[in-house]
């Protein structure tokens, strides 16, 4: 299998993210200048991309400010998923929320994202809230999602 290492985010990537976004979230996706604005947002935001012979195939960022840490993004190409890559991704995500002091990782997921709430289920993301209809057009929920982190306790 050919190896795949997490990088960091850099602004060269940007043309290439913004492919990927159109193909992975249609009416949601980021575009140039939301990625200019996350990459301006670091330290406290934090990117890594996954690269595989020199193309990148997949990214995740975190929000890293406090007691909370959100999960601003993840995804995979569609012709590299199922190989265990947003699971890295995520672990990548846990590990740095953690290491950043944060007692739980938030992120908010479409109800009809049937993989990404797969991924979150197994990895101990649990649902506190609901926002109705969030996603427009389509009138999509969207759940809220919190993982609490090396010994976060429950303050909800
Ligand atoms: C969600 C996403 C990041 C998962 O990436 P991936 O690299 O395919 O995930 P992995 O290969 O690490 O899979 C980990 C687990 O997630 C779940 N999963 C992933 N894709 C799935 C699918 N299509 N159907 C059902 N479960 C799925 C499974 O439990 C899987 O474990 P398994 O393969 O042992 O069954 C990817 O599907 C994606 O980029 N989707 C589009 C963007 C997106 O929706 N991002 C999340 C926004 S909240």
């Amino acid at each position: 299998m050919t190896a795949t290492a997490l990088r960091e985010m850099r602004w060269q990537d940007i043309d290439r993210l913004v492919e990927l976004e159109r193909e992975l979230f249609a009416d949601d996706a980021w575009t140039a200048n939301s990625w200019w604005g996350e990459l301006a947002g670091r330290p406290r935001r934090a990117y890594v991309v996954a690269e595989r012979e020199a193309k990148v195939v997949g990214y995740a960022g975190v929000d890293q400010g406090g007691d909370v840490a959100d999960v601003m993004t993840v995804a995979v190409a569609p012709d590299a998923q199922r190989s265990g890559l947003g699971q890295r991704l995520l672990d990548w995500m846990v590990t740095t929320a953690t290491g950043s002091g944060a007692e739980s990782l938030m992120l908010e997921v479409r109800a009809d994202n049937v993989s990404a709430r797969k991924l979150y289920d197994r990895n101990g993301f649990e649902q506190i809230s609901v926002r109705r209809r969030y996603y427009q057009p389509g009138d999509v929920d969207a759940l809220i999602l919190r993982r609490l982190l090396n010994g976060g306790a429950s303050h909800v």
